[in-house]
């Protein structure tokens, strides 16, 4: 059995418009902005701009380059400046960094050797060119920089640097605000989706009981509810970590929001604007997604309910790559790539919702899951440990789906990504769950 979208020559062709489409979005992100804007750090949790973009080229060079087609490093020197695990995001702006000119000639130098070795390599023989996985690898890694990138902007203080047309208002949603689904088991992972990473493998089956889950993210309006009902003065809808977290820090709104007389005010990519009632939220972090929940009678669903709300698709039994089916993202499916620079409102891309009717779960807000980071039964590390293993534990929580900010390539129904539960720079929001009735 043959699968026409993972011929070689779909692939080869896939890598080039994935890498190039990378560069296209990194270069807009690193050229928005004066050289100094590049060069500063905007906040301790992120790295200058300049810093992800050689960083970008360094990873290219030392996986397509260097470990697929064995070539001497281009300049050995700057490996140590731009590996992640030497040097926290707080040091960088201090390291000799490559100034933006350079970095970008680097980058630059790097993407002309692989475009060359691209026509040259067979995407096959070892498990790093088999169906181009390496080149599908890179093009993901500097997508995710981009998101990281995007974050940088949102964070930086100034004139807005970017724009982008705003997503369409909403149909009207006339549909249940949440939705049955059978227990039963499904299967969760990939052993077949060719540039899945090392902790979406493998494919195995699990048993998830019948839960209930939003058909939305959950609202601006509904978490101002929320807020207005006290939630961030009760103790009794948070846990004891995020109760001492939230007092420690006056922790009463989700980042970037600003009271102003009655309504709230968010700040973002440079704009101050009312906050829009039917936008999923964004910018909260785990603990205030798990209280939320709780106020509402309700919970976070498990990484596994949530896949499985994405991917099973009940009338054959089987897990899709998305849930609207195997095909890859188009515009109407999802709000992805950064071709919006926020939300679209809650019950938007109908096209993309699942068999069972629940939508936007790829794009949009990043969800929280009440799931740990770890690795699923027979993982294997590939091709490095510092990808996904040395996170794997309980103080990383889940999230799925992907957001506005991140790209097709590097979004899947079974993508995985995980952060502190106190981080909510990210595009973070969350939907809801309860267990179903037995
Ligand atoms: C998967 C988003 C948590 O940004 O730390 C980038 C992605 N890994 N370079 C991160 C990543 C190496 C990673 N996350
Ligand atoms: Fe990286």
């Amino acid at each position: 059995m043959t699968d026409p979208a993972h011929d070689v020559d779909t692939l080869r062709e896939r890598a080039l418009t994935t890498l190039t489409t990378a560069r296209a979005r990194t270069s807009l992100l690193t050229s928005c902005v004066e050289d100094p804007d590049l060069t500063a750090q905007h906040s301790p949790l992120m790295s200058p701009l300049v810093w992800d973009l050689a960083h970008i080229g360094n990873q290219e060079e030392q996986w397509l380059l260097r470990t697929v087609a064995g070539r001497e490093a281009i300049r050995p020197e700057i490996d140590g400046i731009y590996d992640a695990f030497e040097h926290p995001r707080a040091e960088r702006p201090s390291l000799p960094l490559l100034p933006p000119t350079e970095a970008r000639h680097y980058a630059a130098e790097v993407r002309g050797r692989v475009l060359d070795l691209l026509e040259s390599t067979a995407f096959h023989g070892t498990r790093l060119t088999e169906a181009g996985f390496a080149f599908g690898m890179i093009a993901q890694h500097e997508q995710q920089h981009d998101e990281t990138m995007l974050i940088t902007h949102q964070l930086r203080k100034g004139p807005q640097a970017l724009h982008a047309p705003d997503p369409e208002p909403a149909p009207l949603l006339t549909g249940p605000s949440e939705v049955l689904v059978p227990g039963g088991p499904f299967t969760m992972g990939t052993s077949t989706e060719p540039w899945a990473l090392d902790n979406e493998r493998p494919a195995h089956r699990r048993e998830v009981p019948a839960f209930y889950i939003d058909t939305t993210p959950v609202t601006n309006a509904a978490y101002q509810a929320f807020i207005a009902d006290g939630g961030y003065d009760d103790d009794r809808w948070w846990t004891p970590e995020g109760w001492a977290h939230i007092r420690q820090h006056s922790l009463h709104a989700p980042l970037f929001w600003r009271r102003d007389g009655k309504q709230w005010l968010r700040r973002r990519f440079g704009v101050t604007e009312v906050v829009p009632p039917d936008e999923p939220v964004l910018h909260v972090c785990w603990y205030e997604a798990d209280a939320y929940a709780r106020w509402a009678g309700r919970r976070l669903p498990t990484e596994a309910e949530w896949e499985k709300a994405a991917r099973h698709d009940p009338a054959g039994d089987r897990s899709m790559r998305y849930p609207w089916g195997d095909a890859d993202p188009e515009p109407e499916h999802a709000n992805l790539g950064q071709r919006h620079l926020r939300p679209a409102p809650a019950g938007s891309y109908p096209e993309g919702e699942s068999p069972l009717g629940v939508r936007q779960l790829i794009g949009d807000v990043w969800e929280w899951t009440a799931s740990d980071f770890a690795p699923y039964p027979g993982f294997q590390a590939f091709p490095y440990k510092e990808y996904s293993e040395v996170f794997f534990g309980p103080e990383y929580k889940v999230l799925r789906g992907g957001s506005f900010a991140v790209d097709a390539v590097a979004c899947r129904g079974t993508f995985r990504n995980w952060d502190y539960p106190i981080r909510r720079q990210i595009f973070s929001g969350f939907r809801t769950a309860r267990s179903g009735d037995v």
